[in-house]
């Protein structure tokens, strides 16, 4: 039931240091877009049965070029299936079934797998304390109990995260359900042609072709930004449609960098619809012209190419903005480094690095309209069922995050692998009010082991609250289940969580910030959820 492209790069015959990657330059785009085929690299693997998966250092075609020269240090997931080998699969799998899988560390240093967004017994979580030297194995043995979404898998090493997922320990996992069937029946969307996931990435390369990864302090502070842009690995991606609706699937798997995302022809911004979240649909279809989507976050969202002319071009673009805005008081020796003058002089020459900034518009993937028959879709009034949770007699607690001595800390911690910050009883209602004062700096907040619900934002900036039309300061991006969520400088988020489950005795789990390089910096602490 699987029907892709394939694995396909138009090779151009001029070495890399003479491609232009420039994400600024609407002309370069002409690399067709990666779209995962069912098998090879981002094949979609369907699961059944118990997986061996292999974490390792392989070579990976990302950029053009006579050679396509990736070689190390380039991380996947290798595993075999039905007689088929993928690299970095994209699992897919039903609600409510068993997913059984071991990792063997062929890798020269520790690692582990977390499943982002499910909600797993805390030893199937990919905890850093379960981390597993070289050539060592772990055996992951749980009930998908997520309701259909696009959740994703990445490295959890302490320390070693940023790094490691940079350099490739990523892919999606994606959970079917009714309702996701009978939104791919609606609209006929097929996986791999007219649904696609669509993970966006950063990243920097050396005249070699080869990823660079090397943050001095100030980078490993405030966040590793690259200055070419992937779309599925693809620099200066194109994907050809014709007029009529598309899924994508898309899955913020930078490190640092927060995309304003916007289809745009010529001038003209184009309507979008927001069909799902984190943790899967929502209720609704929302439209919208814009939304910003932080590393970790995941936003499903369908856009009828047909809104442009047959022939012509439309990019999906990250708009202009300004990650300061709205800071407070200025902090001393915080004026710029938020990333909105990084990086002149990095990258592959050539390359308009310092262009790059936050403070800059650029595109992600050029859609290129072609003939074909004009289908407008009919979107169901009805998408899923979200019932918020009850709040009567919910503990609240606050959660601050702050600066002290150059790192993000959390409550005024920084992360203690055996230290327990806060606990929680099982079955408990609580809401955070998660406060970001004075930073300068937005953080993408995470919660391993449970699904939340945004419930309002307070003192957003302008940039935010201008397409807050959901009440109580909430944009589109903050409807139905979620497991990450940004919070602006100055701002108070407020969520909701139930942490009703059926394991056995203390789960400990982690509350972090999903900017990898302040991850590992140790904004992050452990919560126990009391058996
Ligand atoms: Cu996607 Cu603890 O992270
Ligand atoms: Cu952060």
């Amino acid at each position: 039931m699987y029907s892709g492209a394939g694995h396909s790069q138009e090779v151009a015959s001029v070495p890399f240091r003479h491609y232009p990657l420039d994400p600024v330059d609407t002309a370069n785009f002409r690399q067709k877009l990666f779209v995962p085929g069912n098998s090879g690299p981002f094949g979609v693997l369907d699961v059944a049965g118990p997986l061996k998966i292999r974490a390792t250092a392989a070579n990976f075609p990302i950029l053009p070029g006579p050679k396509t020269p990736i070689s190390s240090p380039f991380l996947l997931y290798q595993t075999e299936h039905a007689g088929k080998a993928y690299q970095n699969p994209i699992l897919r799998i039903e609600s409510g079934s068993r997913f059984t899988a071991s990792l063997d560390n062929a890798l020269p240093e520790p690692t582990i797998i977390h499943w982002h967004g499910l909600h797993t017994p805390a030893a199937m979580d990919g905890h850093p304390v379960n981390t597993i030297a070289p050539g060592g194995r772990y055996d992951y043995d749980f009930t998908v109990r997520n309701r259909g979404g696009t959740y994703w898998y990445h490295t959890h090493a302490h320390g070693l995260t940023a790094k490691q997922a940079y350099n490739g320990l990523a892919s999606f996992f994606l959970v079917d359900d009714d309702d996701q069937r009978r939104l791919a029946k609606a609209l006929d969307l097929r996986l791999g042609v007219t649904d696609l996931p669509l993970v966006i990435q950063d990243k920097q390369f050396d005249a070699q072709g080869k990823l660079r990864y090397q943050p001095n302090a100030q980078e490993s502070m405030m966040g590793w930004l690259g200055d070419v842009v992937l779309a599925n690995l693809t620099p200066n991606a194109v994907q050809t449609v014709t007029p009529r609706t598309y899924r994508l699937r898309l899955l913020n798997g930078s490190n640092a960098r927060i995309y304003r995302l916007a289809f745009v022809t010529g001038k003209k911004r184009l309507n979008f619809t927001v069909i799902g979240t984190d943790g899967g649909l929502i209720e609704r279809p929302e439209s919208v012209t814009e939304a910003f989507l932080a590393p970790g976050e995941r936003l499903d969202v369908l856009f009828d190419a047909g809104q442009a002319q047959i022939g012509t071009d439309i990019f999906l673009k990250s708009l202009a903005f300004d990650p300061m805005e709205n800071e407070g008081p200025a902090m001393p020796g915080m004026a710029g480094m938020a990333g909105m003058e990084h990086g002149a002089g990095h990258g592959a020459p050539g390359v308009a690095s310092s262009r790059l900034t936050l403070g800059v518009e650029f595109n992600v993937l050029k859609l290129s309209v072609t003939a074909g028959e004009r289908i407008v879709a009919k979107l169901p009034a009805t998408l899923s069922k979200v019932s918020a949770i009850p709040l009567q007699g919910a503990t609240q607690r606050k959660i601050e995050l702050s600066l002290e001595n150059m790192r993000f800390l959390i409550n005024g911690r920084t992360f203690v692998m055996d230290e327990i910050a806060f606990d929680v009883k099982r079955g408990a209602v609580e809401v955070w009010s998660i406060s970001n004062p004075t930073l300068g700096m937005p953080h993408p907040m995470h919660i391993h082991g449970f699904s939340f619900q945004v419930l309002e934002r307070l003192g957003s900036p302008a940039q935010v609250s201008s397409s807050a039309r959901f009440g109580k300061g909430r944009t589109a991006g903050d409807l139905g289940w979620k497991d990450t969520v940004l919070v602006w400088p100055g701002e108070t988020v407020r969520i909701a969580i139930d942490f009703t489950h059926d394991f056995p005795g203390d789960q400990t789990y982690l509350l972090h910030c999903h900017n990898l390089e302040h991850e590992d910096a140790g904004m992050m602490i452990n919560f126990r959820v009391q058996g």
